[in-house]
């Protein structure tokens, strides 16, 4: 299986946080969120990775791009721990960088990866959302994909307020978290929701979806969704949703970036550094 993860939109929300540094660049803990990302594929098993990035954004290229001048730094300073994580970063993947030039949304986005993932099927990631679980988000998604052989993404509950920032799913329960979606709606009114199930923004699809994001015309905030495809997909081919147990955070909002940066420093080899600072507030 491959990986896309979507990384191309300016970020406006995050502005100017984000005029010259991607929002997928953002430091969450002590690494950029896309590296969060990538590592999420490849703990799912996946290496072969592209990430859709724009012109804009070559910083995130240049992440995980061999730095030798660093490098024989690093080595000629004995400074071999940081040298090992840098050295790590440079083989974490099979990473494929793919332009998109014109900003016409997320399935346009995604179309542009189809030379790239062929009839093979494949994950979606979307490079601006950390999810952290055990099983992690898109490794439990490709078990059951390989279980059903059907596409399937991860949702979660969300409020009526917030139907307006979300794909909204609903459909028939055919499992502990699992259902068989009957309808997807893009960024619906709350009067206009068919639930309050969230998409999340981790799929695996099968490469079907790529004939349905070709039919589809500019939808919600004038671009081509995603969600739309798979509504149409939905018609022709089963499609199921899976509520995802663990967090997610998306780094495209303030709080959640800052709580992503607490609650993961948390879990991490800083924590205690974390706990000091919070004492003293
Ligand atoms: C995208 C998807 C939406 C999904 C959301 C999750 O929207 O189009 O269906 O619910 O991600 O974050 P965006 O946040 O890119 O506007």
């Amino acid at each position: 299986m491959k990986a896309v993860i979507p990384a191309a939109g300016f970020g406006t929300r995050f502005l100017p946080l984000t005029k010259a540094q991607p929002k997928e660049m953002l430091p969450v803990v002590n690494k950029p969120t896309i590296q969060w990302v990538v590592e999420e594929a490849v703990d799912a098993g996946i290496t072969d990775i592209a990430i859709i990035t724009g012109e804009h954004k070559q910083s995130i290229e240049d992440h995980f791009k061999p730095t030798k001048k660093l490098e024989s730094t690093l080595e000629n300073l004995g400074k071999f721990e940081e040298l090992e994580k840098i050295r790590k970063l440079n083989d974490i993947a099979n990473l494929e960088f793919i332009i998109q030039k014109e900003q016409k949304g997320l399935g346009h986005a995604i179309l542009c990866a189809e030379e790239f993932v062929g009839d093979c099927p494949f994950a979606v990631l979307l490079g601006d959302t950390i999810c952290v679980g055990n099983p992690n988000c898109t490794k439990g998604l490709v078990d059951l994909f390989t279980e059903k052989q059907a596409s399937i993404f991860s949702v979660e509950e969300v409020t009526l307020e917030e139907t307006k920032r979300y794909g909204i799913v609903s459909g028939e329960k055919v499992g502990e978290g699992i259902m068989l979606v009957k309808d997807l709606v893009e960024k619906p009114n709350p009067e206009d929701a068919p639930s309050l199930l969230g998409i999340q923004g981790r799929y695996v699809f099968k490469s079907d979806i790529f004939t349905h994001l070709k039919m589809t015309n500019s939808g919600s905030g004038g671009e081509i969704q995603l969600t739309d495809a798979m509504n149409s997909l939905s018609k022709v081919q089963q499609i199921y949703s899976w509520t995802f147990n663990g967090k997610r955070y998306d780094i495209g909002t303030m709080k959640d970036w800052f709580q992503s940066h607490i609650e993961l420093s948390f879990e991490s080899e800083f924590s205690q550094v974390l706990k000091e600072v919070i004492k003293k507030l």
